[in-house]
């Protein structure tokens, strides 16, 4: 694998300031996103007013924890822009997340925040290894959802030179690799197997890919899945996170020098981890839920967005901002399967470790009488044949029981019996709360 680390004289000076220059710059960005929240965004008067909370009350960056959360219902109850903090003349984006129910949570951007969102992209991309000098093959995809704008103008603002393919029809995807030789893919991991399954139907070595580097995020994945990638691409494999409430992709991510979890660009994005249950901010190194507010947001400022999200705090390495653990699951995701807590990340551990299994999987849980059960399909290897390889179920089931300490039926699915993903895969069917 290539060598892509940044030149010391490529980064911006934020990346190598000092604690007390990041904290100096944090608490004056906070004051000001207090302020103009409070002062113009009706639904933040309300909140912090009931609370009894002025922006004045914030001093210093621990401050910050007298202030009321916000949480992604917050942005349901105000459809659709009922918590922007500008004019509806200002704004110059919108994006929108589906959801599973109701309505969506709607987005917006100022020329401002689009310009802060193109410099956090670029600072992303930079970090994961990618150079102005490059082709970007981007398959996440575009339209409402952030990924696919979001990493295209960061990237063209580089200088890269963009291949805006979005998810999809992914042998048309493989030709155009193969015909246009970008050195960079920015696509949600699942997907990524998908496009490594294609390269294999079409005969295809991904190994003499043009691929350098990949730019994973969207959705939790494993060490595991890292690996499989980085040695069937023999390319690196980088996470990169974010989400549509705080910006969209871009509001941290891995150095590819280290690879030793993601740099939150917390001059713009102030995180705090907390204890889900009570709420109280929990010191750098103990795990529970990210919550991210926003320092130079314009249109929509997001005051202690709870991200649902878990992960622990940790100083920096590679640059000088503070790190945050691999995601690996949401609370929303977390499986509670007759006590034991679950997240589908363990199971897709589990997969990797069984030779002759594919990493596609999808966990089903249902209810028999009043007991919840788990049953985990994965398919098998490409190419080979169901029948015969019931050890490898059984062996599956034996390592989730072992390891992670619950009962779990496994079905061998053929290969490709398991629905492709073109974004963020499907990994949970939760049949449970029908009735
Ligand atoms: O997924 C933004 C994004 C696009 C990030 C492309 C990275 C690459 P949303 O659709 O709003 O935005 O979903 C945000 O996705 O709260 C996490 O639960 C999950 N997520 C995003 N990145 C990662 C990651 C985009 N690297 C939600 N690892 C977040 C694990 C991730 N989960």
């Amino acid at each position: 694998m290539e060598d892509l680390a940044p030149k010391p004289g490529d980064l911006e000076a934020i990346e190598t300031a000092s604690r007390d220059e990041i904290s100096a710059l944090q608490l004056e960005r906070m004051t000001w996103s207090l302020r103009h929240a409070y002062e113009n965004s009706p639904f933040y008067r309300r909140r912090f007013d009931a609370a009894g909370v002025h922006p004045d009350d914030c001093r210093s960056l621990e401050d910050l924890a007298k202030f009321p959360f916000t949480t992604k219902q917050d942005l349901r109850d105000s459809y659709p822009f009922g918590m922007f903090a500008v004019p509806r003349e200002r704004i110059n984006r919108l994006h929108a997340s589906s959801g599973t129910t109701g309505k969506p949570t709607v987005v917006g951007y100022t020329a401002k925040d689009l310009d802060v969102w193109g410099q956090v992209v670029v600072r992303s991309l930079r970090a994961a290894g990618a150079r102005p000098h490059m082709m970007l093959h981007n398959a996440y995809g575009y339209g409402l959802f952030t990924g696919g704008l979001g990493v295209h103008a960061g990237a063209e603002r580089m200088g890269m030179a963009v291949v805006p393919i979005s998810g999809g029809m992914t042998e048309r995807q493989v030709q155009l690799i193969e015909d246009f030789k970008p050195e960079v893919i920015t696509v949600t991991p699942s997907y990524m197997l998908a496009i490594l399954d294609q390269f294999r139907a079409m005969g295809l070595d991904p190994r003499l890919s043009s691929f350098q580097v990949g730019i994973f995020g969207a959705e939790p994945w494993t060490e595991e899945m890292r690996k499989e990638i980085e040695q069937a691409f023999d390319m690196h494999a980088v996470d990169i996170y974010g989400l549509s409430e705080i910006m969209g992709p871009g509001v941290a991510c891995e150095c590819v020098e280290t690879k030793d979890h993601l740099h939150v660009w917390e001059d713009h994005f102030y995180p705090e981890v907390i204890d889900p249950e009570t709420g109280k901010v929990l010191p750098d190194g103990e795990e529970g839920e990210l919550v991210f507010t926003s320092l130079t947001k314009e249109a929509l400022p997001m005051i202690r967005y709870r991200t649902r999200d878990l992960t622990r705090l940790m100083p920096g390495t590679a640059r000088s901002l503070r790190r945050m653990a691999k995601v690996t699951g949401r609370s929303d995701d977390m499986i509670i399967l007759r006590g034991v807590n679950v997240f589908p990340t363990q199971i897709e551990e589990q997969i990797f470790r069984v030779d002759g299994l594919s990493p596609h999987y999808q966990i089903h849980l249902e209810r028999e009488g009043r007991l919840d059960t788990m049953t985990v399909h994965v398919e098998v290897e490409a190419g080979a044949d169901v029948d015969g390889l019931a050890p490898l179920g059984k062996e599956l089931s034996q390592m989730i029981k072992r390891n992670i300490g619950v009962s779990a039926a496994v079905v061998l699915e053929p290969s490709g019996g398991i629905e492709r993903s073109m974004g963020k895969a499907k990994r949970v069917v939760d049949s449970r709360k029908r009735g």
